[in-house]
């Protein structure tokens, strides 16, 4: 019986190997094996597998050769990895990416190994494939659920034209400190916007049918409080109590994981002393028992190797048997799993259940994927050409450029730019930088390919536009890539006074300053988070002759722009927002879009106010009650307060709130009304935000939480009722030991256009 099933197996896998046409192609799309009972076939394919084969599904490889050029043989790595690969020891491959190349990778898989399986081909596909979008703390920043939820559908359907199964996103790991570079790649500080905007791309990278050959797995990381690293420092120790994990952490992971991620990543830091990759806790009793996840979860990077290091795997053997039994099913590039786990099991120290349990785990996403069905499913090349930057991502990807925009200040309204007869100076060298833009994580995107501010400003033709360069912000001759350390240019100013003569000319200044796409990311932590280089000493110079700047940031955090804020009388926040980066930021500056963004994440007067968030505790001591004396909770250096607020954002219009209202409905429930009005003379967009405090709870509650927001769109003078609903899902919190409790008493409630909302009222909740 074994052998038949085996024979079928085969069978059905080698008449599909013969099949890459596009009928067949089109044809599979529509065949969702998501229809199917795929326990079965997982369980009769798991029966076939020797042990060895079920410890490969659980080992994954970095790509290691060119699968279209001659086998590895002089370097000893790659030469065993071939080995592996060959005798279907490898489940997963991660960083190949091109249809031709996951073809021939597929090949080996599918024809020589003995069952045939394929492999599972894992990508970064952060912020868009070949299309770079904003990044995500950008995208976020639009609080554009459907928008963010269509850029990660485009980038699922770019990336699985190229050959891609699986991406690693979305990062919806929460982190409340700017000095840490991997802010840019989550959405910011809040748990609840947070958990709204990683549902919302994993619905777009999953899509309905994971079988379809536009949809793709995605993975929720890291798994967990990877942002909560100590002082900023990245795979550093994360040291926070419970109910910060369950109330701030653990949201975002759980709302992705009932919206049906398929993985998770586990993550590089120790929480509260224990490795997360090696933490049973983590995964086995909170993420897989309690949640009932069932797809698997990844380790991150080396992460299982790395707990030697951390002190807590005494060799690479025990470290296998650490993350094994702690539930982590894949082990990526530590090869601990492929050269331990048989051992190990053997010995009796892994129980040979957990290793069926991880194996099927990965078949079933496998059998998702539709992988089984067509192991080519993502490999065709005519329609990768087809499909690959295709013109509708670009226009999405404008279009969400221009969403993720804040406009932090204007006054005087010296912006939008005036269309003609205009001088206009536009210093910086990220000005004209076509490559910056991109961000960090954008692994197949081409340096290059992002249009300059320079060229969105050059389309306006009603103006005189004069460039100058300022400075540079990266030392020419530095290694500008993803893994090396960027030189800052902290001296060179001999393109100041040009800049100044520019400037001296001009009726508006444009300055374009902020980070370099690759000062943040991953390894881009940073002590100070000011404006880097010699880029403030230009600012100040241009001021001195002319005060008439719109600031342009670009930037991957939140930056300490205090002085700027003080002179600067129009600053816009635009990121990194990738290809279309120029003609979003042209368009807003211009004001053919209305910014609307609003920022995910607080802005800080000063580096050493951080960790700076809006849903902080309140402390017993929140008020100086005499100014002179010192016995409460501030700075006597700066004040607590941020320079920008969580929510915070601008438009070329204004918005008032009026009528705050509560109902309370049956079953605990409340309907919060409230008008708003476009009190100004443009049509513009406002996203109403609603926030909440428990003013008295067996645990001390945060100051305010959102608990809801909602965009409206209005013409000028107009005014509309906006409703929002609380429940007792949004109105309890967790207890220290993870319980979820609603507690009854009195909530504050605000509504307004940032965290600061003054209109409020109260409820009570019975
Ligand atoms: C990162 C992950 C990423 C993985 C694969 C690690 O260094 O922490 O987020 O998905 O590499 O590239």
């Amino acid at each position: 019986m074994k052998k038949l099933i085996f024979i079928c197996f085969i069978l059905c896998l080698s008449c599909k190997v013969s099949t890459g046409n596009k009928d067949t192609f089109q044809k599979n799309s529509n065949n969702s094996s998501n229809n199917l009972n795929i326990e079965h076939p997982v369980d009769s394919i798991l029966k076939l597998m020797t042990l060895e084969e079920k410890i490969g599904q659980m080992n994954q490889y970095n790509g290691f050769w060119d699968a279209t050029g001659p086998v590895p043989k002089s370097n000893e790595k790659a030469a065993l990895k071939y080995e592996h690969l060959k005798k279907g020891l490898v489940g997963s491959m991660l960083n190949v990416k091109g249809a031709k190349q996951v073809r021939a990778l597929q090949k080996i898989a599918v024809e020589e190994t003995r069952l045939g399986i394929p492999l599972i081909f894992g990508f970064d596909v952060i912020h868009g494939y070949k299309t770079i979008g904003p990044i995500p703390l950008a995208e976020s920043a639009s609080w554009d659920l459907e928008a963010i939820k269509k850029a990660a559908q485009n980038a699922a359907e770019e990336a699985a034209a190229s050959g891609i199964n699986w991406t690693f996103a979305p990062m919806v790991d929460i982190s409340r400190d700017a000095r840490w570079g991997r802010v840019m790649e989550g959405a910011g500080e809040d748990p609840y916007l947070g958990a709204k905007i990683g549902v919302a791309r994993v619905q777009g990278f999953q899509g309905e049918d994971l079988a379809s050959p536009k949809s793709i797995a995605a993975c929720a990381k890291h798994f967990a409080a990877y942002g909560f690293a100590e002082s900023g420092r990245d795979y550093n120790t994360a040291d926070i109590g419970t109910s910060t994990l369950y109330n701030v952490v653990f949201p975002p992971f759980k709302a992705v994981n009932e919206a049906g991620v398929r993985t998770f990543m586990n993550s590089f830091n120790i929480l509260n002393d224990l490795p997360a990759t090696g933490n049973e806790f983590l995964q086995r009793e909170v993420l897989k028992n309690e949640w009932g996840f069932d797809g698997f979860i990844v380790s991150d990077w080396g992460s299982i190797a790395e707990m030697i290091p951390h002190g807590y795997a005494e060799d690479i053997k025990h470290a296998a048997e650490l993350a094994a039994n702690a539930g982590s099913d894949m082990d990526m590039e530590s090869s601990a799993y492929v050269l331990e786990l048989a051992n190990l099991v053997k010995e009796g120290k892994v129980d040979e259940k957990l290793i069926d349990d991880a194996a099927k785990r990965i078949l079933r996403v496998k059998f998702e994927l539709g992988l089984f069905d067509n192991p080519y499913l993502y490999c065709n090349e005519e329609h990768e050409k087809d499909v690959v930057g295709k013109r509708a991502f670009h226009d999405d990807a404008l279009d969400i450029a221009k969403k993720s925009i804040v406009l932090l200040k204007n006054e005087n309204n010296i912006l939008p730019l005036k269309k003609e007869n205009q001088k206009i100076a536009l210093i910086g060298a990220l000005a004209n930088d076509k490559t910056s833009p991109l961000g960090s994580w954008r692994i197949a995107g081409d340096d290059g390919t992002a249009v300059s501010v320079l060229e969105g400003l050059q389309q306006y033709k009603g103006n005189t536009l004069t460039y100058a360069k300022g400075a540079d912000v990266v030392s020419p001759g530095s290694n500008i890539t993803f893994v090396n350390e960027l030189k800052i240019n902290e001296t060179d100013t001999t393109g100041f006074s040009e800049a100044i003569n520019v400037a001296k000319a001009a009726d508006v200044v444009v300055m374009v300053l902020g980070e370099h796409g690759y000062q943040t990311g991953e390894g881009r932590s940073r002590t100070k988070i000011d404006l880097p280089g010699v880029q403030q000493e230009l600012l100040e110079a241009v001021y001195k002759v002319n005060k008439n700047i719109v600031l342009v940031l670009t930037n991957g955090r939140p930056l300490a722009i205090t002085w700027a804020d003080d002179n600067i009388p129009a600053i816009v926040e635009a990121w990194h927002l990738g290809v279309q980066s120029g003609n979003a930021i042209a368009q807003v500056l211009y004001g053919d879009y209305n910014p609307s963004g609003k920022l995910p994440m607080t802005f800080p007067r000063n580096v050493g106010q951080i960790p700076i968030y809006y849903n902080y505790k309140n402390t017993g001591r929140p008020h100086g009650k005499n100014s002179d004396v010192v016995f409460w909770s501030h700075y006597s250096d700066e004040s607590n307060k941020p320079l920008y607020p969580f929510g915070h954002g601008l438009s070329y219009t204004t918005f008032s709130y009026k009528n705050l209202k509560v109902e309370a409905l049956p079953n605990s429930k409340f309907k919060i009304m409230v008008d708003v009005t476009n009190s100004g003379t443009v049509i513009g967009k406002e996203v109403v935000q609603l926030y909440i405090q428990d003013k008295f709870a067996s645990l001390a509650r945060p100051v305010r939480e959102l608990k809801g927001f909602v965009m409206v769109e209005l013409e000028p003078k107009k005014t509309k009722t906006i409703e929002l609903m609380l429940t007792e899902k949004e109105l309890g919190f967790y207890s220290q030991h993870g319980v979820f409790i609603v507690e009854p008493g009195e909530f504050n409630v605000y509504v307004g256009g940032n965290s600061n909302a003054t209109l409020s009222t109260t409820l009570i909740l019975e």
